[in-house]
């Protein structure tokens, strides 16, 4: 609320799966359920933050006292989120689709035509990599999510330094750990200046946690 340790801060953070329409009834998605990005959403609002959250398709509410906007494709998530700006912080979170089928059709695709055997796709933008490289408005502290099954500390580094982000919070998604659309998650925060493993948390625990490492990266409150 007032007078929190975010208080006077804009974080955007995005949130869920993106569907990459082929036609006017059929999409290609993922699994992800946007719970873990709306409840970072949430906690940044505790600390008293003002939080634009750009929201692929979910199943969750609207939360309370955030402005939430609703976007499909990774296309509207990057004009969403630029449009957002400025901020203090960018918190990507949501499972953004890397490709996307790169025809359109404007009527349904009918199997009596030949129908749908193949679908040919093309490279969706990088969200994430577009903010932290942002031209005119990078935020402070931009925050990317590293879902891995194997070297996942190797390959969240790696991903840090590609994207050009600060700092990667990185998981473990193999089959088996639940944290695909469960309430738990085991991450390591990586900010360059040493790997944090974290104990395996409720996604609104690890949420809160990372809010305050937000606000203690941002400093004092302005004004
Ligand atoms: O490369 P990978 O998809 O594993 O990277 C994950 C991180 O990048 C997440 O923070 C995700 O939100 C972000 N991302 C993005 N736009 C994409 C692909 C990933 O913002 N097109």
């Amino acid at each position: 609320g007032e007078g929190g340790a975010l208080s006077g801060r804009h974080v955007v953070v995005t949130a869920g799966p993106t569907h990459e329409p082929l036609d006017p009834v059929r999409y290609v998605a993922n699994r992800s359920s946007g719970k873990q990005g709306y409840a970072i959403a949430r906690a940044c609002r505790q600390l008293g933050a003002r939080v634009t959250l750009v929201a692929g398709p979910t199943a969750l509410p609207d939360p309370r006292g955030i402005e939430t906007v609703h976007v499909e494709t990774a296309r509207q998530m990057l004009a969403a989120s630029e449009a957002a700006l400025p901020a203090d912080a960018f918190v990507a979170c949501a499972a953004v689709a890397d490709y996307r089928p790169a025809y359109e059709t404007e009527h349904k695709v009918k199997k009596e035509r030949g129908g749908l055997t193949a679908i040919d796709l093309t490279e969706n933008p990088d969200v994430l990599a577009s903010i932290a490289r942002h031209a005119s408005r990078r935020p402070a502290l931009v925050i990317g999510f590293a879902a891995e099954t194997d070297d996942v500390l190797g390959h969240a580094e790696a991903k840090r330094a590609r994207k050009g982000c600060d700092w990667i919070v990185a998981n473990d998604v193999s089959p088996g750990t639940g944290t695909m659309g469960g309430d738990r998650n085991a991450v390591t925060l990586i900010t360059g200046e040493g790997d944090e493993a974290w104990e395996d948390l409720p996604k609104s625990e690890v949420s809160r946690r990372l809010a305050e490492r937000i606000a203690g990266a941002l400093g004092p409150a302005p004004g």
